[in-house]
């Protein structure tokens, strides 16, 4: 199977020097890329800027931007069976870049900002999408109210959650796994590399069982 898999943050600019980002380390989506890699499958890792190295054998796309982001997943997730949207993209970004160094103000002053747009809703809106589709929830309460919340409003196949105080620039991780059709699956706290090849087999385990119920139906038309 085809995997593209989305790691760490975005940066957002400001201005020539500044942006506005998040701490998230890209571990988790790395990790998901390497346990892929070792299953066998292709992967497309498109990732914001983070410290560690990409897989060798994995196709790597470095952004930067939230958008750089969502134009490189657009470019390559109809190639895939299976997309994990695990990076954390930025909500926001200011309204206006400045093309020149802001200067330094005695006072206070504010910064507007507009809603980036989401990649997971943009896939999920897709009609007659051929692949799976996989979103993680980093949330610091109510984890699964949230994450169930957001698997129906982004139209997703899967929701891979987890706290967000526990999961951040950490070695280990402990997740909620919620399928579109209410089951949920808890795989306890562990290192992410142990966590991504649990993940990996789910994901391709799901892929299969979706895409032989499409194939399915396409023979039942064939022989009406
Ligand atoms: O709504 P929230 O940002 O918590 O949703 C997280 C999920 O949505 C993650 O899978 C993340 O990669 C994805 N996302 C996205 N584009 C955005 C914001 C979030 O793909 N602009």
């Amino acid at each position: 199977m085809r995997f593209l898999v989305t790691a760490g943050p975005t940066r957002e600019p400001i201005d020539p020097v500044r942006y506005i980002s998040n701490r998230s380390s890209g571990k988790m989506g790395y990790a998901i890329a390497e346990a892929a890699l070792q299953a066998g499958h292709e992967v497309i890792l498109i990732s914001g800027p983070v410290k560690v190295d990409p897989p060798r054998k994995a196709k790597f796309v470095l952004v930067s931007t939230s958008d750089e982001m969502f134009d490189a997943v657009h470019r390559h997730a109809n190639h895939c069976d299976v997309c994990i949207l695990c990076a954390a993209v930025a909500d926001h970004k200011p309204a206006k870049v400045s093309p020149v160094k802001i200067k330094k103000r005695s006072g206070n002053f504010s910064l507007e900002l507009a809603p980036t747009r989401d990649i997971l809703e943009s896939l999920g809106r897709q009609q007659d999408r051929q692949f799976l589709l996989v979103g993680f929830a980093a949330e610091t309460n109510d984890i699964v109210q949230n994450a169930a919340k957001k698997l129906r409003a982004k139209n997703c196949d899967i929701i891979v959650a987890n706290d967000a105080r526990l999961g951040m620039e950490s070695d280990e991780n402990e997740l909620m796994i919620l399928f579109r059709h209410s089951e949920i699956k808890t795989l306890s706290r562990a290192p992410k590399k142990f966590l991504a090849r649990e993940l990996v087999k789910i994901f391709s385990e799901f892929a299969t069982k979706t895409f032989d119920k499409k194939n399915e139906t396409i023979t039942e038309r064939t022989y009406k």
